[in-house]
């Protein structure tokens, strides 16, 4: 895209790369409410389900392709003629510990690939889905913004791994940006949670897990004495972030993408609680060599950055998040 040019959405074509996962549906749905000509849906199903987005079942501007981001030669069909890709396809800290050699080629040469695929098909942009563990584990209570450095001497190593890969990907945005005429904005999501919520995000586990505990009539479960803060950010504010992200001007910048709002895990236990009606009281427990991204009392990200670059900000509450989550889940038991 030239210099100031602003994407119209409305009419455009654009593939979702993971078009079955939590983040990418919603991107779908999105896009289709802003307008867009066609979405095409790629996805290999190794985590997510075509489940994932059935509610597009018979939505004539949806196409559901399966295709692997490791193999180049599925991406050049389905990226001929779109305007924009996001680069949402990864493993996550959770399935890369697991599968360690699949994790990192995905989210390092599968990432790679969709580049390469970008600048052979002359797609004008990408918007890269990664996340605040570039950050690794905050130091002390200030404030974290895109300027501040990685720490990553303390994290666990899956979670390093799983850091390393983002930095990668942000790194492989400025470049295609700079050198190979391929706009690309890399976005730093929090915790995602919201309605298609899975079980393979760390931090939202305490949400989804201890809903499952609730219903089953079990305590919720709460690591230390729960005071443990994430920064939860409901997957439709994450949905129009990309979208916001792919129709501006800007190029090869990282964002965060956050709520900007510290919520301890026993909030969290709270708020299940609360829309249970449940007079249950959480017990505390650490769960020995569970897989954590961080583990901190204090978490102050910036969502400043973005908004003055795009006009960005949340509008979904922790509380009000949680309970369309509680409620997509009723919908389908
Ligand atoms: N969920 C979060 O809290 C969070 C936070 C920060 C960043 N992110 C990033 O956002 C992206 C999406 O997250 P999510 O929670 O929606 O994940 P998800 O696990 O629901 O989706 C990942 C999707 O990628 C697909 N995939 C995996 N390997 C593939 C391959 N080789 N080719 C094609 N598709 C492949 C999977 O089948 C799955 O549908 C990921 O890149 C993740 O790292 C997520």
């Amino acid at each position: 895209m030239r210099e100031g040019e602003i994407m119209q959405i409305s009419g455009g074509k654009f593939v979702i790369t993971g078009g079955a996962s939590l983040i990418g549906s919603h991107v779908a749905d999105r896009l289709l409410a802003e307008g867009a000509g066609e979405v095409v849906l790629l996805d290999n199903f190794s985590l997510g389900t075509p489940e994932t987005v059935a509610h597009l079942d018979g939505e004539p501007r949806v196409r559901l392709v399966k295709g692997d981001i490791l193999r180049i030669n599925e991406l050049y069909d389905a990226f001929k003629g779109a305007v924009g890709v996001f680069a949402i396809a990864g493993f996550l800290t959770l399935p890369l510990s697991q599968n360690p050699p699949l994790g990192l080629a995905v989210n390092v040469e599968g990432q790679v690939n969709v580049f390469e695929a970008c600048r052979y098909a002359g797609v004008g942009k990408v918007i890269f889905s990664s996340s605040i563990a570039a950050y690794g584990e905050p130091e002390g209570d200030g404030v974290i913004d895109e300027m501040s450095p990685a720490n990553l001497a303390s994290y666990q190593p899956g979670s390093m791994l799983y850091s390393c890969t983002k930095l990668i990907g942000e790194a492989l945005c400025k470049l295609y940006s700079q050198k190979h005429g391929v706009d690309a904005v890399a976005l730093r999501y929090s915790t995602v949670y919201g309605e298609r919520q899975h079980y393979r995000g760390v931090n939202a586990l305490y949400i989804i897990q201890n809903y499952d505990r609730i219903m089953r009539g079990e305590a919720p479960s709460l690591p230390g004495d729960g005071s443990e803060v994430h920064d939860y950010i409901h997957v439709a504010d994450v949905a129009r972030a990309n979208v916001m992200a792919m129709a501006s001007d800007v190029t090869a910048e990282v964002f965060n993408v956050v709520s900007g709002v510290e919520t301890t895990v026993k909030r969290i236990a709270e708020i299940l609680l609360e829309i249970a009606g449940s007079d249950l009281q959480p017990v505390y427990a650490d769960e020995v060599g569970a897989v954590k991204a961080t583990s901190s009392a204090s978490l102050k990200l910036s969502r400043e950055k973005i908004r003055a670059a795009i006009g960005w900000e949340p509008e979904v509450s922790v509380e009000a998040g949680v309970r369309r989550l509680t409620d997509w889940l009723r919908s389908k038991s």
